[in-house]
């Protein structure tokens, strides 16, 4: 469904990608995992259209998503939830949810069902639903980041580091949501983590980015046995 091929992507003179292939397919949880500076968050950047990359294809379903507005690509239910969750700190709750659903022409009743769906899925979100965004723990504020991304009807979920800052116990419960969310709806999801454990532990399969190169990838049940990752990835 998602298919990369020979990617390069600079920043000025400085390369962040080199080369990179990967493939996600229906239905699967690949995760993305690699040392801070790496280049993974600016490969989400770049399937997203905000960075251009020099060289490569992105395709999805076949078709092409290189030079296509960031905006265009959301329509085309490729949602991002970045690093540091940028959840509107004004805004309630309800409203931060709502506007995950900008970009769709939704009536007040599809709307609604939408939020009951999600609302479901986290229930402490429902508790504060009238709560400004930036009043919320850290781990509440990523609950409401997937909860806002979910109302964009992904057909594709890319997740990056979202255990970042949390603690053990909310990384768990975070994790336990988007097994629920790849059961439930069936879509594909990129998940770009730092805590190499959960994500390979969480995904049929992991590719391992170091100074912009793929240097690994394969079944993560595979990879969470290999010396290598277990010596750079796994703390030994
Ligand atoms: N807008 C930018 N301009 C110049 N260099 C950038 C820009 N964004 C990222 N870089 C550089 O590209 C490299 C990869 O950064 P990136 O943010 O993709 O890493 P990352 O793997 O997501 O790291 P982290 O785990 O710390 O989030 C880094 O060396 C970074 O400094
Ligand atoms: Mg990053």
């Amino acid at each position: 469904m998602l298919e990369i091929k020979g990617l390069n992507v600079f920043y000025g003179e400085v390369q962040a990608l080199h080369d990179v292939d990967m493939f996600v397919g229906q239905d699967e949880i690949v995760s993305i995992i690699g040392a801070n500076g790496a280049g993974k968050s600016s490969l989400m950047k770049t399937i997203m259209g905000e960075n251009r990359p020099k060289s490569g294809e992105i395709l999805l379903h076949g078709e092409s998503l290189v030079g296509k507005h960031t905006h265009n690509i959301v329509k085309e239910g490729v949602i991002y939830i970045p690093e540091g969750r940028k959840i509107f700190y004004e805004l309630s709750v309800k409203e931060n949810i709502e506007m995950g659903a900008y970009s769709r022409k939704l009536t007040p009743k599809q709307l609604q069902e939408e939020m009951d769906y999600v609302l479901d899925i986290f229930p402490r979100l429902r508790e504060r639903i009238n709560q400004a965004g930036g009043t919320l723990s850290g781990g509440e504020q990523q609950m409401l980041a997937i909860a806002r991304g979910l109302m964009g009807n992904p057909k594709l979920l890319m997740m990056d580091e979202p255990s970042l800052g949390l603690a053990p116990i909310i990384v768990d419960e975070v994790f336990d949501v988007i097994r629920t969310i790849r059961e439930q709806k069936h879509i594909p999801i990129i998940l770009v983590e730092q805590n190499a454990y959960m994500a390979l532990s969480i995904s049929q399969r992991t590719y391992v980015l170091e100074l912009g190169y793929v240097t690994a990838s394969g079944k993560s049940m595979d990879l969470i046995e290999s010396e290598e990752i277990k010596k750079s990835y796994l703390g030994g």
